[in-house]
């Protein structure tokens, strides 16, 4: 398939997943290489085909969901953006440790959206043996890790890893947090995994049950979702949050604006916003007010 053709074909049918074209032209060839083995595979002479198929569907079933399947982009690594990861060690962690431990609780909670292979979860768990049990010994990490794709989970369960994933793991702590095999490839040891649950879900339709202390939803809703799909997630996001939890995103990413819905998030800093106590007033409560 030529690229050219993938293109317009995608700019058609993302909206109509409530996907948006921006953030998939980068990545697209992943994609395009799954399609195009998905209009062999129905036995069909091309896109062109492909797409009489999908306009003979209703928008949700059959054919549609399928496409919704093969319209992922899975690229993840440990530590990606590596400062994101510094400000959780630094500040973010042991500021929600020591307010949990204020409260006389034994365990932070975090869900991991769109978790990929483990990479993000995992690097969390990592993050805070190192940088945070020190400071707050006694204090449990939860981490729920959610995705859409099953095939990703189960990489996820066995937990191994080439070389190039690891490449922004600090060197001291790779040689604790895993084990090199003869092949190369580096498996992250039993007592990093522990703690991490890993659930397959669509973000756009459910979350995992219980409150959060802290969300990471990195490159998956601000980047891929179009605009009432991201609305979506980010109310689900607030409602799974604790007041004054933590949503952290994507370091390129920015959160859908407030519009009148009052906002319920606040950038405390680069790629981490706060969940206010109460949302802030919305333009309409604000005038009427006045
Ligand atoms: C680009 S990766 C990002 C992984 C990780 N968060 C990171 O920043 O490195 C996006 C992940 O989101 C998953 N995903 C895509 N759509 C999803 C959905 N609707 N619900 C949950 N996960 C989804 C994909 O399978 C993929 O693993």
């Amino acid at each position: 398939m030529r690229d050219a053709e993938c293109i317009e074909f995608l700019q058609w049918a993302l909206p109509r997943l409530d996907l948006r074209w921006a953030g998939f032209r980068k990545p697209r060839r992943q994609v395009c290489r799954r399609i195009t083995q998905r209009v062999s595979a129905l036995g069909l002479s091309g896109l062109a085909e492909y797409r009489r198929t999908l306009e003979s569907e209703e928008s949700g079933t059959g054919e549609w969901a399928v496409l919704d399947l093969l319209c992922r982009v899975t690229i993840s690594r440990f530590f990606r953006d590596r400062r994101v990861f510094e400000a959780l060690g630094r500040k973010v962690l042991p500021q929600l440790a020591h307010a949990a431990e204020g409260e006389g609780r034994t365990a932070l909670r975090a869900w991991s959206v769109g978790c990929a292979s483990g990479e993000e979860p995992y690097s969390l768990r990592i993050l805070w043996h190192f940088e945070v049990t020190p400071q707050a010994d006694g204090l449990e990490l939860e981490i729920v890790a959610t995705d859409i794709d099953e095939h990703l989970l189960k990489r996820a369960l066995r937990a191994r890893y080439p070389a190039g994933s690891l490449r922004e793991v600090p060197d001291s702590w790779k040689g604790e947090a895993f084990r090199q095999e003869e092949t190369g490839e580096f498996v992250l040891r039993e007592s990093f995994r522990r703690g991490v649950e890993l659930r397959l879900e669509d973000v756009r339709v459910t979350a995992p049950p219980g409150r959060f202390d802290l969300v990471l939803c990195r490159n998956l809703a601000w980047t891929y979702f179009g605009e009432s799909a991201q609305r979506r997630v980010l109310a689900r996001i607030a409602s799974a949050l604790r007041p004054g939890g933590l949503l952290v995103v994507g370091g390129h990413e920015v959160l859908p604006g407030d519009g009148d819905d009052g906002t319920v998030f606040e950038l405390l800093e680069r790629s981490t916003y706060s969940k206010r106590s109460r949302p802030k007033a919305s333009r309409e409560e604000t005038s009427a007010t006045q």
